[in-house]
């Protein structure tokens, strides 16, 4: 195998995905294959076919069954699995801190109950659209071995009186009997849909109930819950969570970071200036950086390229923006 394959083989197990590492063994399969080393190709190929599902966490084995809205029997949850869990994240070092101080706390969840202590276990993502909030949950549960579950708020929802907060409930209960990483995303959808039927006492009600429930909740896992807005939640639900974490737009070494990431099962060109490339999507979130990127790597695949180019992003860059621009 050439060093530049080491190389990238070794950047994607440190910053890709379990996708990206599978694209990278089949180029290294392929490379093998090219330079006639039929016999190693093969038992590389077998290894690939043969690969396990990622392990488990240790809570996955307690799995029991979801619960479900009580008129409808729909599902109120819905469990993410393990090996579908996205967790590589490029964020300020100040804002990966915090995410890994909850990760360490909860490892330590047994030492620190011999002193009294609980870790962070309610917390609260906010920020701007598609800078890493669904993508933090998926990483909070991956790094502590939770299953994820995911509250459904199309079913939770109920159009019939104090059924929703029968469904929180069961919800609530669920998550106290089966350690897990509960996660409320889009949690203001609850108040947006009560608005939008103007039934004011209902959303003070059911706001209530979430606190209590929040303020209950004494469950072994992670309560996680995701917003944009900072300002339209109400400040007492700001206090049940002890953990209230920004998840912010990138900046420029984020950008630059987030450009490497996501374009590193590829060949890059030599003497791209990444900074200024970075400047230029200032303001941008994370999902359009990675798009940009993304779609910067399809260009210079079917151009029949190996590598990327700084007029591949550009390209890709301008796209965006004039896309943006006609939605102004
Ligand atoms: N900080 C980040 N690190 C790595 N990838 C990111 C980051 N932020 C965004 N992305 C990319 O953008 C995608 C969308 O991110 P995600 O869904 O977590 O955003 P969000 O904050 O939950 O957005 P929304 O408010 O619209 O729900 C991710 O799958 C990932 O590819
Ligand atoms: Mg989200």
């Amino acid at each position: 195998m050439n060093a530049t394959l080491i190389k990238r083989l070794f950047r994607v197990i440190q910053s890709g995905t379990s996708a990206d590492v599978d694209v990278l063994c089949r180029r290294i399969v392929d490379e093998e294959k090219k330079q006639g080393h039929g016999r190693v190709a093969k038992e590389l190929e077998q290894i690939l076919t043969a690969k396990q599902p990622p392990k488990s966490g240790p809570h996955t084995g307690t799995l029991q069954r979801l619960p479900t809205s009580r008129r409808e029997s729909a599902p109120l949850m819905q469990e993410i699995p393990v090996d579908k869990l996205r967790h590589h994240m490029v964020l300020p070092d100040s804002v990966e801190r915090r995410f890994h101080r909850i990760e360490k706390e909860f490892a330590a969840r047994t030492r620190l109950a011999k002193h009294g202590l609980k870790p962070r276990h309610r917390i609260l993502l906010y920020g701007p659209p598609g800078c890493g909030k669904s993508l933090g949950a998926e990483r909070l549960a991956w790094n502590t071995g939770l299953p994820l579950r995911k509250v459904r708020f199309d079913t939770l929802m109920s159009s019939y009186f104090g059924e929703t907060m029968t469904n929180l409930r069961r919800v609530f209960d669920a998550a106290q009997n089966s350690p897990c990483a509960l996660f409320l995303d889009e949690c203001d959808s609850l108040a947006r849909s009560r608005t939008e039927r103007n039934d004011v006492g209902e959303i003070t009600r059911i706001t209530n109930a979430l606190l209590e429930m929040l303020e209950d909740y004494k469950g072994d896992g992670l309560v996680i819950a995701a917003t944009n807005l900072d300002s339209a939640l109400d400040s007492a639900l700001f206090r049940r969570f002890d953990e209230v974490l920004k998840v912010p737009l990138p900046g420029t070494e984020e950008i630059c970071r987030l450009l490497k990431t996501t374009l590193s099962p590829m060949e890059t060109d030599a003497g791209i200036v990444w900074r200024e490339i970075a400047r230029a999507m200032d303001g941008m979130s994370g999902s359009e950086v990675v798009h940009i990127a993304q779609n910067a790597a399809k260009h210079s695949v079917l151009e029949g390229r190996r590598s990327v180019g700084e007029a591949d992003i550009r390209r890709a860059l301008t796209e965006i923006l004039e896309r943006q621009q006609a939605q102004e």
